[in-house]
């Protein structure tokens, strides 16, 4: 790897030019907004666990999705990306715009927008065989980069941008699993940057982590968010006041409320959203 740092520069071009679709969509509706959510409706067995949710989601900006356990922040998160319906008995209607083009229109252009969403889990899961190194170029092979130099190039600029590679230069053929748990979440969001996605989808982050690994995740999304649109689901209102700039409180399968950050928690509108970032139930 050595002489690499003096492609960082070209580093983020190349990934750029290698790993964009060749072509590039214009955006029919509201531009501003890089995904539009809906009526967004999402089932298991019938039983309706997001009902009629709309939202819209702005680029280069951290929307936090809050609420109490079991509202449908998952479920609703694996809508945006087309995962619901790939759970047995899980049913979706609605629509998810990126960029202006509907996910749900058809199936072959959901695969090709699909791979513009990324998605970090609540628990870290690398691909248990594979190096740290590996992990991280899983995505690209499939993506048909073959070159080892630009591979390394991808690969390490990656680890750069969640902060990891500092810690693990010296250990990329070591197991991705051999890694603490906030490095291998660091890592999986590594493996999603990868193949270069325009919006990062985050379900509960941090929850499984020490304090110092949740700060660097914190301080990471802060870094990213220049560059992606960021989803994250949260039950840390402090988190969602430290990294966000738009809330929306879901409960019971419901968009609540949904404003700016600081208004939901300084000035909420709606009683239950005062009551919830109060701390009074959830
Ligand atoms: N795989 C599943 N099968 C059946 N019901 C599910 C499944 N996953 C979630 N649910 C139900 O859907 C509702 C919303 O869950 P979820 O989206 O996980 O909420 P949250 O992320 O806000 O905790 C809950 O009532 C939950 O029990
Ligand atoms: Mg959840």
């Amino acid at each position: 790897m050595e002489g690499v740092a003096d492609l960082e520069s070209q580093q983020v071009d190349k990934m750029e030019m290698l790993t964009k679709t060749p072509f590039t969509q214009k955006a029919t509706e509201e531009p501003q907004y890089k995904l539009i959510a809906e009526n967004i409706v999402a089932s298991y067995n019938g039983i309706e666990a997001v009902k009629k949710v709309n939202m819209k989601f702005r680029d280069r900006a951290v929307t936090a999705l809050i609420g109490p356990s079991g509202c449908g922040k998952t479920t609703f998160l694996r809508c945006l990306n087309r995962m619901h319906e790939l759970t047995k008995s899980a049913k979706v209607t609605g629509r998810v715009l990126l960029d202006g083009q509907d996910l749900y229109s058809n199936r072959e252009d959901a695969i090709i927008h699909r791979r513009k969403i990324g998605m970090v889990f609540q628990k870290p899961n690398p691909f248990p065989t594979m190096s740290i190194y590996d992990n991280v170029a899983a995505g690209l092979k499939l993506n048909g980069v073959k070159d080892k130099k630009i591979t390394d190039q991808i690969v390490q600029g990656c680890l750069e941008m969640v902060y990891l590679w500092d810690e693990v230069k010296h250990d990329l053929k070591k197991p991705g699993m051999s890694l603490s748990g906030g490095q291998q979440q660091r890592l999986c969001i590594a493996r999603a940057l990868a193949i270069q996605p325009e919006v990062l989808l985050m379900d509960e982050p941090a929850s499984a982590l020490d304090p110092i690994a949740t700060q660097k995740i914190e301080e990471m999304i802060n870094e990213l968010k220049k560059e992606y649109t960021i989803i994250i689901v949260t039950h840390n209102m402090q988190q969602a006041v430290r990294v966000s700039d738009y809330t929306g409180f879901m409960y019971l399968g419901d968009l609540v409320e949904f404003g700016e950050t600081k208004q939901i928690f300084e000035n909420p509108r709606n009683e239950i959203t005062a009551k919830y970032v109060q701390g009074q139930f959830g």
